[in-house]
């Protein structure tokens, strides 16, 4: 880490597939933001045991994702990128922070009540606990952002609450970390049902755009897009979610503003409009599919980064875990 600069932290959960709305919602910014500040990210793999996982999947799984990271652009040099499950220190605080936090908090969570309902042979303490796991991976590395979507800003106020009441109970040990959401972007919908998030475990492949999709898998899934009976291209999230979602998406992948978009489709309708959107991003994936592709064929190389980038965090977590555990009083070992 270097000098005194801010610190960016975030993960991803290794389930389904890194989708269009992970990058636009969220890795975009980590990009940006590692170019900046020094950066932490993680392949939350602890997190995703909430629900059943096939373990020989779950592990390929997880390779891939970590493989995706570096083709998305983060720089081993720049960011520090490991397993979740590879610093031990992220379960040892959750279970300090447990003994912090009120049951009805937890209980309170939209994506508890959400997973509970969708779950429901399942719903095991690690669902309700989710969110004090999130909090302290974040924590652990006094995070001043966390580059998030617009779904993730409950469980960071959570984070907020049990940083300050630590703090206020011993003395300033956490940083208050602060949730970065993109102005534009920071909830991708559905192409299918788009006034529903864009959600890597949905069954219907035609709704869900993976980064390292093929360009034709991807102009197919928006040509099939839903948008709505009226032709004309405007940003109206209300009235038209398909249209407007595809318009963000757009810009997103291009960088042209919604302005400049909807006056280069004025009197244009979606038959154009679809695949214009298609290809721009099968464009802006396309190089991460090819550098994906060859990382996935160097295993070595990959497992060499994720055990440096443990090590390093191990070191910053272990600083801040021995802090917590002199201030709630255990006896030093
Ligand atoms: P996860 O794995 O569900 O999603 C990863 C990131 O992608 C964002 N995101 C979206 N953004 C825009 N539109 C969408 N449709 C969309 N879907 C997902 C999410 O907001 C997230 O930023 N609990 C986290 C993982 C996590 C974490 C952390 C994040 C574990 N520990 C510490 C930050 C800090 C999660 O399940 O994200």
């Amino acid at each position: 880490m270097i000098g005194d600069k801010k610190i960016v932290y975030s993960a991803v959960q290794p389930t389904g597939c890194i989708t269009l709305g992970n990058y636009v919602g969220a890795i975009q910014n980590w990009l940006k933001l590692s170019e900046e500040y020094n950066s932490i990210f993680a392949i939350a793999d602890l997190h995703a045991l909430t629900v059943r996982q096939v373990p020989a999947e779950y592990r390929q799984r997880a390779m891939s994702f970590f493989a995706q990271y570096l083709a998305c652009g983060l720089d081993p040099e720049k960011s520090i990128m490991y397993f979740q499950s590879h610093v031990p220190e992220h379960a040892e605080l959750t279970w300090i922070l447990n003994c912090f936090t009120y049951i009805g908090e937890a209980q309170r969570m939209t994506q508890f009540k959400d997973k509970s309902a969708k779950h429901t042979d399942n719903i095991n303490m690690g669902l309700l606990d989710y969110p004090v796991l999130m909090a302290s991976d974040i924590l652990l590395y006094q995070t001043d952002f966390v580059p998030v979507g617009i779904d993730q800003k409950q469980h960071l106020e959570l984070c907020r609450d049990l940083a300050i009441r630590f703090n206020n109970l011993y003395s300033p040990t956490f940083t208050v970390p602060e949730a970065y959401i993109g102005k534009q972007g920071a909830k991708i919908f559905s192409l299918q049902e788009p006034t529903k998030k864009m959600s890597k475990s949905d069954p219907d492949v035609n709704a869900t755009v993976s980064i390292i999709d093929s360009a034709d898998d991807i102009m197919r899934k928006f040509k099939r897009a839903v948008t709505d009976c009226d032709s004309v291209v405007r940003f109206d999230e209300v009235n038209k979610p398909g249209v407007s979602n595809l318009l963000t998406i757009f810009s997103a992948a291009t960088g042209k503003t919604i302005e400049e978009l909807e006056k280069e489709f004025e009197g244009k309708g979606y038959a154009q409009l679809k695949p214009a959107v298609g290809e721009a991003v099968a464009e802006k994936f396309r190089p991460i599919r090819e550098r994906y592709d060859e990382y996935m064929k160097n295993k070595d190389y990959l497992m060499s980064v994720a055990k440096s980038g443990a090590e390093k965090a191990r070191s910053i977590a272990r600083r801040t875990l021995s802090k917590v555990y002199r201030k709630v009083g255990l006896v030093e070992g």
